[in-house]
């Protein structure tokens, strides 16, 4: 496994997460299995939401696991994310659900601290001055030690920073091999004849790189929204053989060649994996180990159905 320090956040955190969010589907055992598979691994950063299964579902089988791994809160960083309150058909970032959520998220996981609250899916009502508010009481009280946010564009985390004393450490945003929008536009930087130009986010990568926020890609192995895993996927022939053959040299999973991938760009991103079968989990940490060349960084984004302009 590598770490990295987040500038002004959390130090020595794996580049690869374990996401808790398909976790609410296990038994404790399993879900035990899984927290303690990704730690062995080198894993020592989890990812949550309150969204993450019905009732905060995701945090409470994580705590009713956890004291089956024999790990200490102390050997590990918790992330959760606050925001979507898809019971309501709504987001919200006002104070007053800011900090109800985070006291669900403590009181749902058992634990006094979180390591990092992440604003989920912006709230377009929100009012940064509230979201400050809500940053000082939590961490005045101890309840939160670093924030970030979670698919913003440049200009919400500008705005944000307007009024926020925190520095805000983590935008955590959708990107793998076949969902590269974060990449695409600057290369195709305004090409008229194809859509990967379009400018979907308002160059996030550039501006995080410029001040010093942490890149954690979610998804790094699915394609669409949700569509399922491009590894073995009969719609993804060319991208699989490409994978194929730089797993074999490199004597690992084709999915720890798409999380390599990832962790390849300079920008110093944390990829986090979903799986929830310890064996996939164990294959995937491989990636962390494998240096993927200038050149197989381009073969595998040209294998995903990219061109060069
Ligand atoms: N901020 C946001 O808006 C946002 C949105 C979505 C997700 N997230 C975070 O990102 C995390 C990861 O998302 P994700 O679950 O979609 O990630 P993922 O790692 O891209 O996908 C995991 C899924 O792929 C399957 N899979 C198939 N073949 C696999 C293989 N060879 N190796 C590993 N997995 C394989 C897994 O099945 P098995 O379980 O059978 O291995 C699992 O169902 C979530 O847990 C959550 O923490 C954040």
């Amino acid at each position: 496994m590598k770490y990295i320090d987040i500038v002004n956040g959390p130090r020595h955190v794996s580049t690869i997460i374990q996401g808790c969010m398909r976790m609410p589907a296990l038994t404790k055992e399993d879900a035990a299995k899984v927290i303690r598979t990704a730690y062995d691994q080198g894993i020592n950063f989890y990812d949550h939401a309150t969204c993450y299964g019905e009732d905060g579902a995701a945090e409470k089988k994580f705590a009713e696991a956890f004291p089956l791994t024999g790990l200490n809160r102390e050997d590990i960083y918790i992330q959760s994310k606050c925001g979507l309150c898809f019971n309501r058909n709504e987001f919200d970032w006002t104070k007053e659900n800011i900090l109800s959520s985070v006291d669900d998220s403590l009181r749902r996981l058992k634990i006094d601290y979180l390591d990092t609250l992440l604003l989920h899916r912006p709230d377009v009502l929100y009012d940064p001055e509230e979201v400050a508010e809500a940053f000082d009481i939590l961490e005045k009280s101890g309840k939160v030690r670093f924030f970030g946010v979670s698919n913003l564009v440049p200009m919400q985390i500008e705005l944000l920073k307007k009024y926020v004393k925190q520095p805000l450490v983590i935008n955590q945003v959708q990107l793998s091999l076949e969902q590269s929008q974060l990449i695409d536009q600057a290369l195709y930087m305004n090409n008229k004849t194809t859509d990967f130009s379009v400018n979907r986010d308002g160059n996030a990568l550039d501006y995080c790189r410029l001040n010093d926020i942490t890149i954690q890609a979610w998804s790094p192995l699915q394609f669409g929204m949700f569509g399922g895993s491009f590894i073995d996927h009969p719609d993804f022939e060319e991208l699989n053989k490409v994978l194929a053959e730089l797993a074999d040299r490199e004597k690992v999973s084709k999915a720890a060649i798409a999380i390599a991938w990832i962790l390849r760009h300079p920008a110093k991103m944390q990829a986090i994996i979903g799986s929830m079968n310890p064996e996939h989990i164990k294959d995937v940490c491989a990636a962390a180990d494998v240096s993927l060349s200038h050149h197989d960084w381009y073969t595998l984004y040209l294998a995903a159905g990219k061109f060069l302009p």
